[in-house]
């Protein structure tokens, strides 16, 4: 069901930036705001498009059961080195896994949108399955209003500067398009393309599947005038935005 770029990009991201992947605390800041958005006692906890695991892992540390939905084999078999008790992994598409549980809370951090409008509701219909009955989740919906702006810029992304990114925006479908390639190499690219969705739109198609949005937490934006990423911006202006659903 999974747009063919994905398994692709994903895979090529993590071959170039395995090196990167290391645990920081920032797992420890992104856990810790997680129990405080979730704002009430939890224990099991699923995590879809889990990545690399750390967050799965820091989760797990702070007491949590943890299992995680990961489409990219390479990344699941990094998620699994030194897995700590308490969380599970599993390589599956979060569109047909066979889950047989429900959970406290569900994440979905950085990567909703891969797919077309139906796709998403199918996923959000999905979601409230999982979702035990007083169950919360948290998903990251990525802004067309800052997307928009973005367009046109690039950047480099690693701290060897060798690989080179360009945002652009399909005023069409409402989606950020993210064009990579390594320096010297411009015509072999890999792109990645997510759904934006307005604070109304994502309130609809959750509605749809059954989900109330209860709490809305802005990220951070790149000035691109100044040229600084500021960690905290508003809703209107944020790269990407978190939703607290429950079902509704
Ligand atoms: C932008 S990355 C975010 C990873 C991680 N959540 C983080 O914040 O670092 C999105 C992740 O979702 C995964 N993904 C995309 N489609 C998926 C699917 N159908 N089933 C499971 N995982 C998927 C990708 O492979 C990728 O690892």
């Amino acid at each position: 069901m999974e747009s063919k770029w994905v398994k692709a990009f994903y895979k090529r991201q993590f071959e170039m930036f395995a090196y990167l992947d290391e645990y920081s605390e920032h797992y420890l800041d992104l856990a810790k705001e997680i129990e405080q958005q979730v704002n009430q006692p939890f224990q099991s906890v699923l995590e879809i498009g889990a990545g690399n695991g750390h967050l799965a892992k820091t989760l797990a540390s702070l007491g949590k059961d943890v299992t995680t939905v990961e489409l990219v084999p390479e990344l699941v078999d990094f998620a699994r080195q030194d897995e700590p008790k308490g969380v599970t992994s599993i390589c599956a598409s979060f569109y047909d896994v066979d889950l047989n549980d429900s959970f406290d809370v569900l994440l979905y951090i950085d990567g909703f949108g891969v797919d077309g409008d139906d796709e998403q509701l199918y996923l959000l219909k999905r979601i409230s399955q999982w979702l035990k009955l007083n169950g919360v989740g948290l998903i990251d919906i990525y802004n067309p209003t800052y997307w928009k702006k973005a367009a046109g810029q690039t950047m480099s992304i690693d701290p060897s500067k060798s690989v080179l990114r360009k945002y652009d925006y399909d005023q069409e479908n409402h989606r950020m398009i993210d064009t990579w390639w390594e320096e010297g190499a411009p015509h072999d690219t890999y792109t990645q393309s997510l759904a934006c969705y307005k604070s109304s739109e994502i309130e609809n198609l959750c509605l749809q599947a059954g989900l109330k949005i209860v709490d809305w937490y802005p990220g951070g934006a790149m000035d691109w005038d100044e040229w600084t990423y500021y960690p905290k911006s508003s809703l209107k202006d944020c790269l990407s935005y978190r939703i607290k659903i429950v079902k509704a």
